[in-house]
């Protein structure tokens, strides 16, 4: 190889080299930060979501790609204060204003110039991501479809389909021999002979003492095993999952939107009840929301005709205790410091709630032996625990400790 083209096939890598890096860079610049988009994405569900969408129109024109059709500057002008922007006379800003009925936009004056980067980051990063699909409408009031589980189903009907296949070939067999033995009938003794000849007696075999003993074992075991699976679920109600009368949602409301539980559980941190919300905490938002996602109009405007007629809503009671038993929240929530979700499980994702704990008594008095008080800043249990640890009793103090196992602090 010359010379002349070695320097030459040198000199192209490294051509080859810097213009990939450029390209890379330039890609890498072009990026969507994360970080941001996802703030954008929150900034944009808390004040732009309830006009807008990315990919179609709603109360104000779809979003997609309006960094394309409008500068950084004039897009911050516009979210600060759009009618300062149609007051300057700018064109394109009074067409808009004009083609959408002259609905002014609300202004976010607050903004800052991150924040204002943030929300067109998120608008940028979901236009390139195109349309998501949107989820099927639910029709209100129609209760959710239960899934069955098939498989057990299909392996009983298997194993019943195998029996069957045994059996027969069992019949089949035994026929065969008996005919081969007939043949040979002469040559067989006396005994041998009663037996071949032996006709089946179903009569006989069902009044022998053998039979009914089996069957009456059976129907004893099966009869016992009902009435203690029975007497054990008797009041347990998990799972319970009842059609509401709206078909408000905490998945929505508790995880999209991230409302704090408290401010709708008024008493769950400081009372023995947690409450049931009122529709005047509702209307908070529903003077001004009036569409949802799932159910359009429909859904809202049945919590605005609860506000209006002044119609308690008549919400299905999911979590129950008999009036036996007694329970406060305070007491698990701020005293022992314990998360809702630890007994109430996952609600935030929950679409329509459920009771998630069996709300036995054995599940509360489990409970109680498994986990320590919370002594931190509690300065009644400073003295509970030096006693606790004179004693002979190891390990941590244990809500059983403080005697919420006796029977009285949980029965009247
Ligand atoms: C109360 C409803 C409402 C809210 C909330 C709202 N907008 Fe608007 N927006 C509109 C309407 C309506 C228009 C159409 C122009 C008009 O009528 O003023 C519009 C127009 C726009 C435009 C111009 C679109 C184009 O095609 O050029 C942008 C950009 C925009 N909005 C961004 C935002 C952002 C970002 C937020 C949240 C920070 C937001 N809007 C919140 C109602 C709203
Ligand atoms: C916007 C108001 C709101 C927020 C926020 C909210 N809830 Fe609820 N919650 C309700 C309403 C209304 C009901 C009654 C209707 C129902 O059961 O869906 C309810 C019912 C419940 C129930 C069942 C009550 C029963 O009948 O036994 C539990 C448990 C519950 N919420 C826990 C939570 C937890 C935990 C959070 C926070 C992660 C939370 N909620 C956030 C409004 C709210
Ligand atoms: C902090 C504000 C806020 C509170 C309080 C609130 N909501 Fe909502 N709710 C919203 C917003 C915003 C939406 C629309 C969500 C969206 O567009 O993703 C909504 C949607 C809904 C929907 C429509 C669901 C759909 O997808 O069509 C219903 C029904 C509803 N809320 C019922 C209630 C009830 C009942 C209460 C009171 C227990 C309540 N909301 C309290 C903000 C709130
Ligand atoms: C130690 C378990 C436990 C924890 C923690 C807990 N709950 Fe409960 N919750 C229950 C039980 C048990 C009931 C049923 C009470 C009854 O029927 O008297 C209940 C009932 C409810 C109800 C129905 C209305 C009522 O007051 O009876 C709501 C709403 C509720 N809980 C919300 C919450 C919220 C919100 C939190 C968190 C701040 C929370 N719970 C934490 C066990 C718990
Ligand atoms: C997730 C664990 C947990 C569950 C489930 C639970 N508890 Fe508790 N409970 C505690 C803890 C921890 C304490 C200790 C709180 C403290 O420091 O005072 C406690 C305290 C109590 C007390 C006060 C005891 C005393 O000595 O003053 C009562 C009453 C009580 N629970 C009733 C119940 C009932 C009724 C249930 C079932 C419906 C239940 N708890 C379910 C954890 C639980
Ligand atoms: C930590 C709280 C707690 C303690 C301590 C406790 N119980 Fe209970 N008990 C309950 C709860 C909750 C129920 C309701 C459970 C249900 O409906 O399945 C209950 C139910 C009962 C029932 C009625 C059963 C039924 O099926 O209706 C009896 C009887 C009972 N408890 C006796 C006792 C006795 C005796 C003690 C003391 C050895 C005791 N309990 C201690 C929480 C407790």
């Amino acid at each position: 190889m010359s010379k002349t083209s070695i320097s030459n096939l040198v000199s192209r890598l490294s051509l080859l080299i810097i213009l990939s890096f450029f390209f890379t860079t330039v890609r890498a610049d072009n990026a969507p930060d994360p970080g941001l988009v996802s703030k954008g994405e929150v900034l944009f569900k808390e004040n732009c979501k309830t006009c807008h969408a990315v990919h179609t129109q709603e109360v104000g024109p779809a979003l997609k790609d309006v960094t394309k059709r409008r500068d950084v500057k004039w897009l911050s002008a516009w979210i600060r204060n759009s009618s300062q922007v149609i007051a300057s006379g700018d064109k394109y800003a009074n067409d808009l204003y004009n083609k959408f009925g002259k609905s002014p936009m609300t202004s976010f004056s607050s903004f800052k110039d991150d924040e204002i980067k943030a929300v067109l980051a998120y608008i940028d990063a979901e236009s390139v991501k195109g349309p998501e699909k949107k989820e099927e409408k639910v029709v209100i009031g129609e209760p959710p479809v239960e899934k069955v589980d098939t498989t057990s189903t299909i392996i009983l009907i298997l194993v019943v389909v195998v029996l069957i296949l045994v059996l027969t070939t069992l019949i089949v067999f035994l026929s065969v021999i008996k005919r081969f033995l007939k043949d040979k009938e002469a040559t067989l003794t006396e005994a041998d002979k009663e037996l071949v000849n032996q006709k089946f007696d179903l009569v006989a075999v069902v009044k022998s003492k053998m039979f009914i003993t089996i069957v009456s074992l059976l129907f004893v075991t099966i009869a016992v095993r009902a009435c203690w699976l029975g007497a054990l679920s008797i009041g347990v109600e998990q799972n319970y999952e009842p059609v509401q009368p709206i078909p408000f949602s905490h998945k929505q409301h508790a995880g999209e939107m991230k409302i704090n539980c408290n401010y709708c559980h008024t008493g769950a941190y400081k009372s023995k009840q947690a409450n049931i919300p009122s529709v005047n905490i509702c209307m908070n938002c529903h003077t001004h929301v009036k569409e949802g996602p799932r159910f359009g109009a429909e859904g809202i405007a049945k919590v605005v005709k609860a506000y209006e007629t002044g119609a308690p809503i008549k919400w299905v009671r999911v979590h129950n205790l008999p009036d036996l038993a007694y329970f406060n929240h305070s007491q698990h929530t701020t005293v022992a410091g314990i998360e809702c979700q630890k007994c109430h499980g996952p609600i935030e994702e929950m679409e329509v709630v459920r009771q998630h704990s069996p709300l036995t008594m054995g599940w509360c008095i489990n409970c109680h032996r498994e986990t320590a008080v919370n002594s931190k800043d509690n300065a009644y249990y400073d003295k509970l625990l030096k006693v606790h640890a004179d004693s002979k009793k190891k390990g941590e103090m244990k809500a059983e400790d403080i005697g919420a196992i006796d029977c009285s602090k949980c029965h009247y």
